[in-house]
């Protein structure tokens, strides 16, 4: 991944800071969010999932092996990205804020890259969700 396709997904400014990032990651959840409800001022903001819930959904439900194995819907990736930014947003029970917004932003943008399908996103998408590697720094064991 470059840096340019990074901005270029999220349409921001390239000097964007942090916050900044957010905001359009956040964004582009929302747009994105399969029960986003636009007459409803309530829904404008859904529900957080914890790490546990995406953990779940994500993972242990198959969502993330769906896309990976190619069998999934414009609607599930497009789940698994909103997912990603909550997870984000969540606490780790442990590890530094630093590798928590790395490892968690990078696979959001793997995961908005599976959304508008770029080439190599899926590929990027499993090397930027390694279990392992993230456990290792965050998951109370
Ligand atoms: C970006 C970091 C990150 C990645 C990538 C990640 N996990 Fe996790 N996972 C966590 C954290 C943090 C927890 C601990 C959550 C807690 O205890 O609150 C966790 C917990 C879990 C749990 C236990 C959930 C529970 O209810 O206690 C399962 C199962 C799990 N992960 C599966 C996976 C699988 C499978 C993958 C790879 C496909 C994966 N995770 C990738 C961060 C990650």
């Amino acid at each position: 991944m470059t840096k340019r396709d990074y901005y270029e997904v999220l349409g921001v400014d390239r000097v964007a800071d942090d916050q900044t990032l957010k905001g359009a990651y956040r964004k582009l959840a929302m747009k994105y969010h399969p029960d986003r409800n636009p007459g409803d001022a309530k829904a404008e903001e859904p529900a957080k999932k914890s790490v546990k819930e995406v953990m779940k959904l994500a993972h242990k439900d198959g969502l993330l092996k769906k896309i990976i194995e190619g069998s999934a819907e414009q609607a599930d990736k497009e789940q698994l990205l909103a997912l990603y930014v909550d997870m984000w947003d969540a606490e780790p029970p442990k590890g530094s804020v630093e590798s928590w917004n790395k490892l968690t932003g990078g696979a959001i943008v793997a995961a908005a890259r599976v959304v508008v399908g770029k080439d190599g996103a899926v590929a990027e998408l499993k090397e930027r969700t390694n279990c392992g590697a993230c456990h290792k720094e965050h998951k109370a064991s």
